[in-house]
Order: structure tokens, then C-alpha cells, then sequence
């Protein structure tokens, strides 16, 4: 799954503006799925919803959905930690995310549908765009393959957090 060179340039900018935001890498303090940061899940499945939409031979948004899935999880917490939140995390933490992302970006449609969405079908409202169905796609893929310990390597090479200033 590998970018390229001018791939990796257009992901690289898309992210590095986000990158910028304290808060946005705080997500790298919340583990996700086994040894996995926040911060890091969110790289991933950016990185592989990008890479997807390279080779569907379909047109995207493509920096939307880079944006979106960075900051699809942007909710500050550990979810393996019970206390004091309301509702179970697996219904509430999209809209969190997007409260979050709203307060440190200007959002589009598309990436506001994408971070609210990316749990469908458990949520039951569906997306709205295929820039959303694709990051939905992408963050279970890679929820499965970092839960197994799968695939991280590859992906570390290629997209690291070059964009942190
Ligand atoms: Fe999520
Ligand atoms: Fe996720």
C-alpha cells in the first residue's frame, strides 16, 4: 500500500495543516486499538482511505477525505476508560469528534459528514458522500488489522508525521 512520490507530497500538505493544531496531536496521549495511538489510528486511515481512492478509479474530494479521517476519532479521551461519561462511546464519540474539530477548523460538508458517519452502521443515519462511505471503510479495515497487530509497519514507513512543524 504504498503512495507515490507525488501521492505522498499532497497527503503530507493535506495533513501538516492539521498537525499544526496542539489539540489535534494530543489524540497521539489516547490509545486506540492495541498499542496504537489516537493520533496515529486517524494517519492511518487517512492514509489508506487516500491510497483507496487513488486506485478505485472514481473522483474525490480527496482533501476532504484526508481531512475528515484525520479527524474522524479527534474525541480526547481513553474510550477503554468508563468514568463519568455519558452514552456508550461507540454512538457518541462522532459527534465529540466533530464538536472538537469544529472548534479548531473550518469544516466542509463533506468532511462534517465523514467525521458524524464514519460509524455506520452502527449509527443508523448513513453518510451522505462516498468521500464518507470510504473513510467508513477504511477505519474498520484498519481497526481490524491494528487490533491483529497487522500491516503498521508498512504504513509507518510511508506516511510518519512529517507534517509536524
Ligand atoms: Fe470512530
Ligand atoms: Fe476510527
Amino acid at each position: 500500500m504504498y503512495l507515490s512520490k507525488e501521492e505522498k507530497t499532497y497527503f503530507n500538505s493535506c495533513v501538516a495543516e492539521l498537525l499544526r493544531s496542539e489539540q489535534v496531536r494530543r489524540m497521539d496521549s489516547f490509545p486506540q486499538h492495541a498499542d496504537v495511538t489516537c493520533l496515529n489510528h486517524c494517519l492511518f486511515v487517512a492514509y489508506t482511505s487516500f491510497w483507496l481512492s487513488k486506485r478505485l478509479g472514481l473522483s474525490f474530494d480527496r482533501r476532504s477525505l484526508i481531512r475528515g479521517a484525520v479527524l474522524h476519532d479527534f474525541f480526547l479521551y481513553d474510550w477503554h476508560e468508563k468514568s463519568g461519561r455519558k452514552g456508550l462511546h461507540g454512538f457518541t464519540h462522532p459527534r465529540t469528534a466533530l464538536e472538537n474539530a469544529q472548534e479548531q477548523f473550518q469544516l466542509n460538508k463533506r468532511e462534517k459528514d465523514i467525521i458524524l458517519r464514519h460509524m455506520w452502521p452502527l449509527t443508523p443515519i448513513p453518510p451522505k458522500y462516498r468521500e464518507s462511505y470510504l473513510v467508513s471503510f477504511a477505519d474498520k479495515l484498519c481497526s481490524v488489522l491494528e487490533t491483529l497487530q497487522l500491516c503498521r509497519p508498512a504504513w509507518k514507513s510511508q506516511a510518519t508525521t512529517k507534517g509536524v512543524p
